[in-house]
């Protein structure tokens, strides 16, 4: 069985066209037709409950059979593996969430394809992880592991594999795995954040709102995901916000130790928190910290198509001190008078809007008509989201990045 997944280099807008089409069966369907029959999706449900209250020492013992029988894909990996340790393995048990739905499991898996190229996988390296992944479960799963169990495992992982395979290989006649680019400015910005800019060597195409892994020289191999605060320029540069956090591997050296001259790789450009999700011309823009990345570049953008939208931007934080980017929105603003801007700070008492952003949103709003971009913590987007939906907003028209992992939330 052959999958057909979404085209090379596709766009956010034209994955969602052909989701549209799709769903309303106008589409070249990709070949759909379930791969797994109900018996052996319910077989592969029930023991993946099984492992479940294992998973932490299952994964353990995955990676220690996966380094040992294959060394050779050892250095593919990060050196310490603490906190990436659950990712693969969480990914493939997520096959369970998608596996009875051909159309998401398509989707999904030619997400992490075309992803796993950065990493340097190979067709064939598959076999070798799912005979790992097939130990760990048999040993894990206890009486639940039969050989009807074993084959429907067998059967997934095939068919994800061969989603991942030629979706990996159909981006690579189109673009690079990874885009080195030499860091061109880096500005300081106080309270542990840096403005870093980076020129890509080759043409990086992405579209204002969405997000860029990125792999620096000092961590080799940890790869992080930042926003580009800018719409794409002319010069090709990208410009990210980055907050050093306590204890943070990547955010702490790109914050203190990137210098000009010094080369970082990129991914690929992820996320469909874009511009053309908008389907309303106004738009609610709520952004706090670094979460004002994506939020920037939407506004350069809507500037960059002459300003068709109002654009009501609320920026967050708990203290006045820790507003983040006010001077640079309030210049914007001055400019552009279809962008309004206001301040929430939930903390302290200064001039200006008190309140945390769901209050203020609540106060300010109804917003029932506005497209929706929320960025910054996950509490602060949640609550928001959270608000907004209970004020009449559809769910549909809220848009924000995942909170980790994105590859596991591409939808
Ligand atoms: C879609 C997306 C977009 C992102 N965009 C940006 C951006 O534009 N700018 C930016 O600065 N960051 C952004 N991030 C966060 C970024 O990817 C990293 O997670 C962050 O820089 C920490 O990486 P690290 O290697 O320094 O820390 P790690 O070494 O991974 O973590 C070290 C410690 O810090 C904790 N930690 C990790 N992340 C955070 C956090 N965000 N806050 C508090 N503690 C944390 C960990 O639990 C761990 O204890 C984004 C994340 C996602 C998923
Ligand atoms: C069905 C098969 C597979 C699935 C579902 C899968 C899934 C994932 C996921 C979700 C991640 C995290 C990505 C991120 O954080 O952005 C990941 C990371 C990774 N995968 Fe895979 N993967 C598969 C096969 C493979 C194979 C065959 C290799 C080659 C050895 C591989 C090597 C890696 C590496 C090196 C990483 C990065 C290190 C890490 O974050 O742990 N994967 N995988």
């Amino acid at each position: 069985m052959r999958f057909r997944i979404g085209r090379p280099g596709s766009t956010p807008d034209r994955e969602r066209a052909e989701e549209r089409a799709y769903a309303s069966g106008d589409a070249e369907r990709p070949s759909a037709e379930a791969p797994l029959s109900e018996h052996e999706i319910h077989l592969i449900k029930s023991s993946a409950a099984a492992v479940a209250p294992v998973a932490a020492e299952m994964t353990v013992y995955f990676y220690a059979i996966l380094f040992t029988r294959h060394p050779e894909v050892r250095p593919m990996f990060p050196s310490g593996m603490d906190a990436q340790r659950g990712r693969l393995l969480r990914a493939l048990l997520h096959i369970v969430d998608v596996v009875d739905d051909p159309a998401n499991l398509v989707r999904f898996c030619g997400h992490l394809g075309r992803d796993h190229r950065k990493f340097g996988t190979l067709a064939a390296h598959f076999p070798a992880v799912g005979a790992c992944l097939l130990a760990s479960l048999a040993r894990y799963a206890g009486p639940a592991w039969t050989q009807d169990v074993a084959d429907a495992w067998a059967k997934a992982y095939g068919v994800v594999s061969q989603v991942m395979i030629d979706a990996a290989e159909e981006d690579a006649a189109v673009r690079p795995a990874v885009w080195p680019a030499t860091v061109v400015h880096r500005v300081p910005r106080g309270h542990g954040i840096a403005e870093v800019t980076v020129r890509p060597h080759l043409p990086y195409d992405y579209q204002a709102g969405q997000y860029v892994s990125l792999e620096t020289p000092w961590w080799p191999k940890l790869w992080r995901y930042y926003s580009p605060a800018n719409a794409p320029r002319a010069d090709g540069t990208l410009t990210f916000h980055v907050r050093a956090v306590p204890g943070g591997s990547v955010s702490d050296a790109l914050v203190h130790r990137a210098a000009v001259g010094d080369v970082v790789r990129l991914g690929p450009p992820m996320g469909d928190m874009v511009l053309d999700a908008a389907v309303h011309s106004d738009l609610l823009c709520v952004a706090g910290g670094t979460g004002l990345a994506p939020i920037r570049a939407l506004v350069e953008e809507v500037a960059r198509r002459g300003g068709r939208h109002q654009v009501d931007l609320f920026l967050g934080a708990r203290t006045g001190a820790e507003l983040y980017g006010v001077d640079d929105m309030l210049r914007m603003a001055q400019k552009y008078h279809w962008l309004t801007l206001r301040g929430a700070v939930s903390h302290e008492h200064i001039p200006g809007i008190r309140g945390s952003l769901p209050q203020v949103l609540a106060e300010y709003g109804p917003w029932y008509q506005h497209d929706v971009f929320l960025s910054g913590p996950a509490p602060m987007v949640e609550s928001a989201s959270e608000t907004l939906t209970r004020h009449g907003t559809l769910p549909d028209r809220i848009h924000h990045d995942p909170f980790e992992t994105p590859v596991l939330s591409a939808r």
